[in-house]
């Protein structure tokens, strides 16, 4: 084969790079190069001879037939050199020709360990041909040591052999592909195409296509189990043996252009088989393969890890039910294919596992691979995977018509698919383990509260004391006269179940997990058998905390709302009160109004759905039940909101059961600063303490801060006398949240919802509605009140004296952060 030296090499260039160029340009004008060689011979790489091929291409050829190059190939000047074979196009090296080179490497034998500039190769006088880097490590060889080896020889197809004495073959580079496969060569049993890692890096990647026995199976190393095609099998042939031979226009049946030029099909870094071909000067892909049977969304990383796919499209996780949450961001903005991550990252301890939860994805998909629950059901396949630290997500799959179906615990994630034509007999949903962030987890420990609580009703509390003895010696001895049963008991003819100590230390495991504490005790997080996760709350032993939890454990009993915290039940024995409610995964609402991280930032419409949430559960204390509860503590950190952001009231240990005939009930002063009515000076408690209590957690919603917030300056503190002067200026929209664009841009609902807060902060309480009266409002069916007094600090009555919310303005009270109530 004769090619002409490309005159127009860079001679700076090559002067750097070699050492002795000068030596090479005497015969360097026209140079026939072997298809064979015979040992003993050995070749060293740096360019020789001709510089066209090392100009434009970086190949240093050893051998040559055809339209086959073997040699040394090189990628850069730090010397990331293969031993390969590749196909080429012969007026590439055409002096005359301007085109770019367009060599593809379709074998080599060094993929994973590229060699440097004066690495070489060796056909040793035993038969072993053999790749040594620079430094003299031996980096590949044939083993053929011994096998009287008589020659080497680039055959017309473009495969690389060894032959012996009798001609017969030794070793040929056909037996161990790597990522392509030239025409007349064959896939035989047991053979396998790997992919490169990217199509800049010829190391080998994740994907494969083997032939196993007589299927072909594209999969994704290393475990194999992520098959995304086949088994799919092949036509047997003559031998016996099973082969898929990529003949021209045909690979089993696949049926391709059949070649006009150069052809060859390769397994891309993505997991595509395509096959490309010569079209003036450059490689053209013309056939993939295995769309027909994969789709567009066909390979495990067609969108990275985590991604999901759509018809081609990716896109990250989101959870359907819950917009709030971001869990999952791409990886890169531009590069949707490169997957996503997540937000926070799950940490894998049995202490963290109530943090975690299930993001469910209906109708998406994902590869076959070997279940590891067979005959399960939803729920228990999402527990097992709950319970299990390595598994991250969790599918399920069920056929259509059947009670059970197929689990699969996923360890590592690939792609998702969408189920966009529904075209299965079976149902698929996908559960991806998340962590809630820290911020969303339920009963948040808030220290020092206690000292708060003490330090603003410490005149009430002797009052208490007082009060109290006498009951909880009643309690006592009802009490104990109980018998200890280990088995929980269904209670009465109440809706809740009555635990036993032990049987309640197991369950939270000694009481291992603090979800936090509260002015009447600790919350620990614990699980029931059947995987219910649950909240226990321990009372400490005061009097103050035997008084509520008999209060407690009444009025939860009998009241049941969607929008209230259930009990679930409770531990009467002895010194250890216990009361077991349901747990609610999102965790209460201070977390996620006064947050400034933009992961939790709640949209206009969630917000309004929680302060309606809370009226439902309001209006249903106050006029639903049997007798008219007062809550008397509406905070954000009482209502808790659960995976799908129901809000919930909690914690009705402060309130007081009073008949419904009898409206005004002194009660001892209860409460938050800052929440709390002005009449709570007075003597005169209505349930419209509630309805003022809620008037400022709308604005806190609303808002996005706290009522004190001393983050703020001076004169921005205090949100109720913010608000009026921006009622007075005519400027309410300036307190529309800030941090959060969706409620900027509703705006002017934002501000209808807060003239509702204010006729629900009337400094009179005759004047606030009733509950039932603001969800009127809400449905649009009463008009708000005209004349609202702004003054919402101030009792209206003769005798003005120091209210507890202003008092919780000046410098002797805790900061507001502190003041988070009894959880
Ligand atoms: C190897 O190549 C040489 C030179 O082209 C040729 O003479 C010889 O027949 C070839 N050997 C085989 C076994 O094809
Ligand atoms: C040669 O043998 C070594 C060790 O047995 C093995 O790792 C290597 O893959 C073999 N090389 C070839 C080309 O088969
Ligand atoms: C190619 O990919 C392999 C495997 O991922 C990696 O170890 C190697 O560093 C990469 N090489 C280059 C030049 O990026
Ligand atoms: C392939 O065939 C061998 C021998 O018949 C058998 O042992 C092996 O299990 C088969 N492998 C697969 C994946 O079917
Ligand atoms: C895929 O399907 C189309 C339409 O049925 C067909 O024309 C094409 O040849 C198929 N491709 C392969 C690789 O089989
Ligand atoms: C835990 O999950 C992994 C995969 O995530 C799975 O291989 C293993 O079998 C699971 N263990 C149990 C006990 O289910
Ligand atoms: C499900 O059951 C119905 C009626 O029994 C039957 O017609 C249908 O073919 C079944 N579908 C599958 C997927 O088994």
């Amino acid at each position: 084969m004769a090619i002409r030296r490309n005159t127009g090499f860079a001679a700076a260039f090559l002067t750097t790079l070699l050492i002795s160029a000068s030596s090479f340009f005497v015969n360097a004008d026209r140079v026939d190069y072997p298809s064979a060689a015979y040992p003993p011979n050995s070749w060293i790489n740096v360019p020789v001879f001709d510089f066209s091929f090392w100009d434009s291409a970086g190949i240093r050829p050893i051998l040559i037939t055809g339209t086959f190059v073997c040699g040394f190939h090189c990628s850069n000047l730090q010397g990331n050199c293969l031993f390969a074979i590749s196909i080429f196009q012969i007026n590439t090296f055409d002096a005359n020709s301007n085109s770019s080179p367009s060599t593809k490497i379709v074998w080599s034998a060094n993929r994973n360990n590229p060699v440097k500039f004066r690495a070489s190769l060796q056909l040793s006088e035993e038969g072993d041909l053999m790749l040594q880097d620079l430094d003299g490590t031996l980096v590949w060889n044939t083993n053929t040591t011994g096998k009287f080896v008589s020659g080497l020889n680039l055959t017309e197809k473009g495969n690389l052999v060894l032959y012996g004495r009798n001609n017969e073959m030794v070793w040929q580079s056909f037996d161990h592909p790597t990522d392509t496969l030239v025409p007349g060569q064959a896939l035989v049993s047991g053979q396998k195409l790997t992919a490169s890692v990217s199509t800049t890096n010829s190391s080998a990647g994740l994907y494969s296509l083997a032939l196993i026995n007589d299927s072909l199976i594209a999969f994704l190393e290393p475990d194999a189990q992520q098959v995304y095609f086949g088994p799919l099998k092949v036509e047997a042939h003559e031998s016996g043996q099973h082969k898929v031979v990529y003949m021209n226009g045909r690979f089993d049946r696949f049926v391709l252009s059949p070649a006009s030029a150069s052809q060859f099909i390769q397994l891309g870094s993505d997991g595509h088989l395509r096959a490309y071909q010569l079209k003036e000067s450059k490689w053209e892909q013309v056939s993939d393969l295995l769309i027909n049977y994969t789709g567009a969304c066909g390979s495990p990383l067609v969108c990275g890890e985590y991604g999901v796919c759509s018809d081609g499209y990716c896109s990250c996780p989101k959870a359907e039910s819950n917009a709030a949450v971001v869990y999952f961001r791409q990886v890169s903005e531009n590069h949707p294919d490169l997957g996503c991550k997540e937000t926070i990252s799950v940490s894998c301890k049995p202490s963290d596992y109530h943090s975690h939860s299930l993001l469910e994805l209906k109708d998406f998909d994902y590869f076959y691979f070997v279940p590891h629950i067979e005959n399960a059901n939803r729920q228990k396949c999402k527990e097992a995977c709950l319970k299990n630290c390595s598994c991250k997500a969790a599918i399920h799959r069920q056929q259509i018509n059947s009670s059970v179906g197929y689990c699969f615990l996923l360890s590592k994630i690939f792609s998702f698919k969408r189920n966009v034509d529904n075209l299965h007999d079976y149902n698929s949903f996908s559960y991806i383990k998340v962590q809630n962030p820290p911020i969303f987890r339920a009963y948040r420990p808030s220290k020092g509260h206690m000292k708060a609580i003490l330090g603003s009703t410490l005149g009430p509390i002797l009052f208490i004391l007082l009060v109290v003895v006498g009951m909880f010696s009643l309690w006592r001895n009802k009490n104990d006269s109980k018998d200890d049963k280990k088995e929980p008991q269904k209670y009465g003819r109440l809706r809740f179940t009555r635990f036993s100590y032990d049987y309640l230390c197991s369950m939270t495991e000694n009481f291992s997990v603090k979800l936090g504490e509260g002015g009447f005790g600790s919350v620990y997080y614990g699980s029931l058998p059947n995987s219910t996760k649950i909240a226990v709350k321990r009372l400490d032993g005061t009097d103050r905390v035997k008084k509520s939890f008999l209060a407690e454990v009444e009025t939860l009993g009998s009241v049941h709302h969607i929008n209230l915290v259930s009990l679930i039940g409770f531990c009467a024995e002895k010194s250890h009160p216990l009361l077991v409610y349901e747990y609610l995964q999102n965790g209460s609402l201070d977390g996620w109004i006064f947050s400034r991280n933009p992961v939790c930032t709640l949209s206009w419409k969630l917000r309004e759905k929680i302060i309606h949430d809370v009226a439902k559960g309001l209006a249903y204390l106050h006029d639903g039940c049997d007798q008219k509860i007062l809550h008397l503590d509406i905070k954000p950190q009482n209502i808790l909101l659960d995976e799908n952001f129901n809000a919930r009231l909690a914690d009705f240990g402060l309130s007081k059961l009073i008949d419904r005939d009898q409206n005004q009930v002194l009660t001892t002063m209860r409460g938050t600063p800052g929440y709390m009515a002005p009449e709570w000076s007075s003597a005169t408690i209505t349930e419209k303490v509630d309805v003022y209590s809620f008037g400022v957690v709308i604005l806190e919603i609303l808002c996005g801060r706290r009522n004190i917030d001393r983050s703020q300056p001076e004169e921005e503190m205090h949100l109720l006398r913010l608000f009026t002067r921006k009622v007075e200026e005519g400027k309410l929209l300036e307190l529309v949240d800030k941090f959060s664009e969706d409620m900027q841009s509703n705006g002017a609902e934002v501000v209808k919802m807060m003239r509702i807060a204010a006729w629900c902060l009337q400094p009179d309480y005759n004047r606030r509605p009733s509950m039932s009266k603001v969800l009127l409002a809400f449905a649009g069916y009463s008009i708000v009140e005209d004349n609202l007094s702004y003054d919402f600090l101030n009792l209206q009555a003769p005798r003005a004296i120091a209210t507890p919310s202003n008092r919780a303005g000046t410098t002797t009270l805790a900061l507001p952060s502190m003041l988070s109530g009894p959880r």
